[in-house]
C-alpha cells in the first residue's frame, strides 16, 4: 500500500508542536543563542575594523594601527570561532535530544497500535518514518532555527552598521526587503509541497526494498529479479522526480535573491560613489559601508536556503504526528484476573475484516470447558486462525461475544487477558537472539531453570544439544538458521513456559515429522490436563482424541462432535477424513 503525503496545510500548528519537544532543553538552546549573538556581532565588528584600518592608513595616518588592526583581526576571529562553536554545539545537542525522545515515543506508539493498523500500513513506510523522517525533524527544530536566529541577528547587526555609516543609503537598501521576503514565502510553499511528496516516496522506496529483501529467496526461485527491479524503479523514479522539483526550486531561489540583491547593490554604488565625489562620504566610511553590505549577502543566502530543510522538517513532523495521533489499543475493561479457570465460550460471533470481503466469521458458537481440548477443523480460509486471533483480542468480534469464565473478553484488563492466553500461531516469529532468550521472551530470565524444562518438553533440547552452543545458539534473523520444525518447537516451548490457562495451537506441529509430532502431542497431553486447549490442525490424525471437534466452513460452524460421532454422521468432517485417509 502506498503512503499518501501528509497534509501539512497547518504548518504553524505542526511547528509549534515540534518546538514543544525542544522546550525542556530551552536553557541549553539559549546558551547557543548567546553564541549566535557573539557570531553576529563579530560580522558587524569586521565592517568597523575595515573602516578603522582605512581611516588610520589613508585618511589620518596613525602608526598605532600597525599593531592594533592585525591583533584586532585575530581577536575578532577568535571570538567569531567561539561564537560559531557555541552556536552549533548547543542547538545540535538539543536537536539530538529531540530526535531521541521523538523516536522513543514513536517506537513505543508503534508497539501499542492495534493489529488492525498494521493490516493497513506498510511496515517499510513505518520504518522510514522512524529513521529518516525523524532525522529531518531535528533540522526543523534546531539546525534551521540556529541559522534563522544567527543569520537574522547578523543581518540586523550589519543593517545597523549601514545606518550608522549612511542612513539614507541604508534606507534605500531596506527597500529591497519586501520583494525578497515575498519571494521567500513563495519558495517556502513550494518547498513544503515537495518535501511531503519526497518523504512519501521515500517511504515507498523503503517499503519495496524491505519487501524484496525479506522475500529474496522467493525472488530467486521465480527468477523475478527483473520484476522487482521494475517495481523498485517506479518508486525510485517517483522519489527522484520529487527531489528534482525541490532541487529546481532551491537552485532557482538563490540566483533570484542574489539578482535582486545585485540590483540593490548597483543602486547603492551609484548613489554612494556620487557622494564620495561630492565629499559627502569619506572613503573609509564608503568601504566600511560596502563591506557591511557585502557581508550581508552570505547570511542572506543561508537564510533563503534554510527554508528548504525547515519545510522538510515540518512535513516530516506532520508524518510522525499522524502516527502519534492514531489511537493505541485501550487498556480494556476494569476486570482484573490473575488466573482464569479457562472456560471459553464463543457466543454467536460474527467478524468482518473489510466490508468488501464480507463476513469471515458468521454466528460462530461453541463452548470449551476448563481442561477440555477442542479442535477446530475446516478447509483453508474457513476462518480458523481468525477465530483464534479473537482470544488475545487481536481483533474484536463485530457481533456476539467471546467469553472467558463467563465474562466478555472486553470486560477484562487487556494485559491481564493476554496473560491468560498462550498462542502458538501458524507463522512462527523468532527474534535474532539465542534459542534460550527466544523461549524466555518476555516471561522470565533466560537462565531460569523453567526455560530448560520447557525446552525439554517441546523437544527443543533434542536438536539444541547437537548445536555447538546448545540453547545459547543464535537463531538468526526471524529464526532463519533453524529448520521449520525446529522453529515450531521453539515456539511451542515458549507457549509452554507461559503456562497460561488457555492454550491455542494453530497448526503448531504441522512442520514436524510424524515421530516428533507424536512425542510433542504426548508432552502436550500431560499439559492439557489443567488447561483449556484449542487445537487447529489440518492433519486430522492429531486431533482424533479431542473432547470436541468443531468443523468450520466459510466462517460458520457446520458440525460439532467427537471424532466417532462426526465420522458416523458422514458430513464434512467424514469427507475431509476420507480424503486424508485415502492419501
Ligand atoms: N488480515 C486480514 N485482512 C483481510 N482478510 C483476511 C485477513 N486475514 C485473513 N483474511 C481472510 O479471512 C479468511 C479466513 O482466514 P483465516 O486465516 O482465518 O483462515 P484459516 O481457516 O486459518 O485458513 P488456513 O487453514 O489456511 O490457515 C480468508 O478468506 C482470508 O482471506
Ligand atoms: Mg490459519
Amino acid at each position: 500500500m502506498s503512503v499518501r503525503p501528509v497534509d501539512v496545510e497547518d504548518a504553524g500548528k505542526v511547528y509549534r508542536r515540534l518546538l514543544g519537544y525542544a522546550r525542556p532543553h530551552l536553557g541549553m538552546f539559549m546558551i547557543g543563542v548567546v553564541g549566535m549573538l557573539l557570531f553576529a556581532a563579530t560580522d558587524s565588528a569586521l565592517a568597523f575594523l575595515v573602516q578603522k584600518f582605512l581611516a588610520g592608513a589613508f585618511v589620518e595616518p596613525d602608526p598605532r594601527i600597525i599593531w592594533a588592526i592585525p591583533l584586532g583581526a585575530v581577536g575578532l576571529f577568535l571570538l567569531r570561532g567561539i561564537g560559531d562553536y557555541v552556536s552549533n554545539y548547543f542547538p545540535g545537542w538539543v536537536g539530538r535530544q529531540v530526535i531521541k525522545s521523538m523516536r522513543g515515543e514513536l517506537f513505543a506508539h508503534y508497539l501499542r497500535l492495534p493489529v488492525r493498523y498494521y493490516e493497513q500500513a506498510a511496515t517499510g513506510d513505518l520504518l522510514s518514518r522512524l529513521t529518516l523522517n525523524i532525522e529531518r525533524v531535528a533540522e526543523a527544530t534546531t539546525n534551521s532555527v540556529t541559522v534563522l536566529i544567527r543569520d537574522t541577528l547578523t543581518i540586523i547587526g550589519l543593517i545597523g552598521m549601514l545606518f550608522w555609516y549612511n542612513w539614507q543609503l541604508a534606507a534605500f537598501v531596506l527597500l529591497l526587503a519586501p520583494p525578497i521576503s515575498f519571494l521567500i514565502q513563495f519558495i517556502n510553499r513550494a518547498f513544503r509541497r515537495y518535501s511531503a511528496r519526497i518523504q512519501a516516496s521515500m517511504g515507498d522506496v523503503t517499503r519495496v526494498a524491505k519487501e524484496a529483501l525479506d522475500a529474496q529467496r522467493v525472488i530467486k526461485a521465480f527468477n523475478a529479479e527483473q520484476h522487482e527491479e521494475a517495481v523498485f524503479e517506479a518508486a525510485n523514479e517517483r522519489n527522484r522526480h520529487s527531489n528534482m522539483r525541490l532541487i529546481a526550486a532551491r537552485a532557482l531561489a538563490n540566483p533570484v535573491v542574489q539578482l535582486i540583491a545585485a540590483l540593490g547593490l548597483a543602486g547603492v554604488l551609484f548613489f554612494s560613489i556620487r557622494q564620495v565625489f561630492t565629499q559627502e562620504m569619506r572613503v573609509d566610511e564608503f568601504m566600511a559601508f560596502l563591506t557591511a553590505l557585502l557581508l550581508i549577502t552570505a547570511p542572506l543566502r543561508r537564510l533563503v536556503q534554510v527554508f528548504g530543510p525547515l519545510q522538510e522538517g515540518i512535513a516530516a513532523g506532520a508524518s510522525v504526528f499522524q502516527v502519534l495521533d492514531t489511537p493505541v489499543e485501550d487498556e480494556g475493561g476494569p476486570l482484573c484476573i490473575a488466573r482464569a479457570r479457562g472456560a471459553v465460550e464463543f457466543r454467536d460471533v460474527g467478524f468482518t475484516y473489510q466490508a468488501v470481503q464480507g463476513a469471515v466469521l458468521n454466528g460462530v458458537s461453541f463452548v470449551a470447558d476448563p481442561g477440555q481440548t477442542v479442535a477446530l477443523v475446516g478447509r483453508s480460509g474457513s476462518g480458523k486462525s481468525t477465530l483464534a486471533s479473537l482470544l488475545p483480542r487481536f481483533h474484536d468480534p463485530d457481533t456476539g461475544a467471546v467469553l472467558l469464565d463467563g465474562h466478555d473478553l472486553r470486560e477484562y484488563r487487556r494485559a491481564d487477558l493476554r496473560t491468560q492466553v498462550s498462542l502458538v500461531s501458524q507463522e512462527v516469529v523468532l527474534f535474532d537472539e539465542s534459542i534460550r532468550r527466544n523461549i524466555a521472551f518476555g516471561l522470565c530470565e533466560p537462565d531460569d531453570p523453567r526455560v530448560e524444562a520447557a525446552a525439554r518438553a517441546a523437544f527443543v533440547t533434542e536438536f539444541a544439544d547437537e548445536l555447538p552452543q546448545g540453547l545459547d545458539t543464535p537463531v538468526g534473523e526471524r529464526g532463519s538458521l533453524l529448520s521449520g520444525g525446529q522453529r515450531q518447537r521453539v515456539s511451542i516451548a515458549r507457549a509452554l513456559l507461559k503456562d497460561a490457562p488457555v492454550l491455542v495451537l494453530d497448526e503448531a506441529t504441522s512442520a514436524l515429522d510424524t515421530e516428533s509430532e507424536r512425542r510433542i502431542q504426548a508432552a502436550l497431553e500431560a499439559l492439557r490436563r489443567n488447561r483449556t486447549t484449542l487445537v487447529i490442525a489440518h492433519r486430522l490424525s492429531t486431533i482424533e482424541a479431542a473432547d470436541r471437534i468443531v468443523v468450520l466452513d466459510q466462517g460458520r460452524v457446520v458440525e460439532v462432535g467427537t471424532h466417532a460421532e462426526l465420522l458416523a454422521r458422514g458430513g464434512l468432517y467424514a469427507q475431509l477424513h476420507r480424503l486424508q485417509f485415502a492419501a
